[in-house]
């Protein structure tokens, strides 16, 4: 029977040591949070790193038992990999670079190396799963190469290709000195997916810019095969919000979290700890909206998730240093013996109290300064069964292509998003039953399944083009 491998740098599930031995939690983010729906039908298996650095063959067989029990096939990375591959190349050049933060891009040979190293040990690890049927599904920045590597150990398999991070104008890749590389190792596949056709067009600019490779209607010609171009918005598991917010459980702890905050109104913000997601604007902003509409005083909180992320990183320690000032600097000036303008938290929720919080929020403020898609965005809006509540979404994350009906915004503007906080707050319900009711059309309809299902079958279609183009 055909199955699908999917492969990622991290799996759904990552460990952890406690004072009890090794743990399994849910992983954070959009990739492991969008596909963990999708990996466990008909036998398929997720190749990815459980996130932890460990070396003790006892311990990694523990992890390898554990993991297959639930479909996953672990990668581990040492120490190094962790370091040059990991905080490094992905996330110290590419993450910057295709986030348009190029000021922060390393350009390190060594990372490089470490980079083709890896990829080529997740290489390794799908072949060895991967039989002569199978769909390969390669997943994010961190692999970039790895869609050359299988095929060139295996010319006739099924690859699929997909970038969750925004993929940048041609003017940021021409920088990469590995940059001709890394697009050559994505058109190992067969089809290679994006959230936006806008990053679609970068990417295929890139290639006529730097490869010289013809392209048509979406095709690309590399001297060895066509390979096809899309874009696909990721979805989420809808159905299993919306289950999850009109349950007792969430129910429950919408009452304790209101009884606690009174009254007050609640603006929400949950991200990954990460320079890209305009944390630090968003304060300002807040800053700015107590300034110049004093009337919101004491009437309305702003209720902050930020959860930690890559803290290795050197960008990441220092933006925590900066929003733990703003944030005591803005409580300490505004601060009344019965209200309190910023609830902030420092860790992930679980999820039916990550659900009620979107149910008790009566905006959601979702300003990355870039973002590929934004999927906090649309599990919001799947949690709002009452049709009440407001989306304040910027316009540079790759969802305000699709969620025009949320209050967009540049999130650079602060003045602009003041203006946009005070008029959701004054919004009437009728103005946010409307918005609303479209955007969950929306959400719902274009779930995670019917992009897996797009993908996918696209994918089947690419082979379907191949044949007919070698046999002309
Ligand atoms: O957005 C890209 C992505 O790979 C997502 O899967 C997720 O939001 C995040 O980055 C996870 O980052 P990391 O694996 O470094 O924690």
């Amino acid at each position: 029977m055909s199955r699908t491998i999917i492969v990622s740098n991290r799996l759904p599930t990552k460990v952890q040591r406690t004072g009890q031995g090794l743990t399994f939690q849910p992983s954070e983010g959009g990739l492991a949070t969008g596909l963990g729906s999708i990996y466990r039908a008909d036998d398929n298996v997720w190749v990815g790193w459980p996130g932890m650095f460990v070396d003790d063959p006892n311990e990694q067989q523990q992890v390898t038992e554990r993991l297959q029990a639930d479909s996953m096939a672990p990668v581990f990375l040492t120490e190094s990999e962790i370091h040059d591959y990991y905080e490094g190349f992905s996330n110290g050049t590419l993450w910057p670079t295709f986030h348009y933060f190029s000021e922060y891009a390393l350009y390190e040979q060594a990372h490089w190396e470490a980079y083709v190293a890896a990829n080529k040990k997740f290489c390794r690890a799908v072949l060895e799963l991967a039989g002569p049927d199978d769909t390969i599904w390669v997943h994010d920045y961190q692999l970039l190469l790895l869609p050359e590597m299988i095929r060139r150990e295996r010319p006739k398999a099924t690859i699929g290709f997909f970038l969750h991070i925004p993929f940048p104008s041609y003017e940021l890749v021409r920088v990469l000195p590995w940059g001709a590389k890394l697009l050559e190792g994505m058109l190992g596949a067969d089809l290679i997916g994006f959230h936006t056709f806008g990053y679609q067009r970068h990417f295929i600019s890139a290639v006529s810019h730097m490869l010289g490779y013809p392209n048509q209607s979406g095709q690309i010609d590399t001297p060895s095969r066509p390979v096809l171009i899309d874009a696909f918005p990721m979805g989420i598991d809808y159905q299993h919000y919306a289950e999850t917010a009109n349950s007792e459980a969430v129910a429950q702890h919408v009452l304790a979290y209101r009884e606690a905050l009174r009254e007050g109104r609640i603006i929400l913000s949950i991200d990954r700890l990460d320079y890209t997601k305009g944390i630090a604007q968003r304060l300002r902003a807040f800053e700015g909206l107590l300034e110049r509409y004093p009337e919101w005083r004491g009437q309305v909180s702003l209720l902050m998730v930020v959860v930690p992320s890559r803290d290795q990183v050197a960008q990441y320690q220092s933006l925590k240093e900066e929003i733990d000032e703003l944030v005591g600097r803005l409580n300490a000036q505004y601060s009344t013996i019965s209200w309190t303008p910023i609830h902030y938290f420092y860790r992930s929720f679980p999820f039916e109290e990550l659900v009620a919080l979107y149910r008790l929020a009566d905006i959601a403020l979702v300003t990355p300064v870039r973002d590929g898609m934004n999927l906090v965005a649309k599990e919001y809006i799947a949690c709002r069964n009452d049709e009440r509540g407001v989306l304040i979404l910027s316009e540079r994350a790759g969802a305000a292509q699709e969620l025009s009906d949320a209050l967009l915004i540049n999130p650079t503007d602060t003045n602009h998003l003041v203006d946009a906080l005070n008029e959701a707050l004054l919004m009437p319900e009728e103005e946010q039953a409307t918005r609303m009711s479209h955007l969950r059309a929306l959400v719902k309809q274009y779930d995670v399944f019917a992009w897996t299902k797009l993908f996918m079958d696209r994918l089947a279609y690419s082979k379907i083009k191949q044949h007919i183009y070698t046999t002309d």
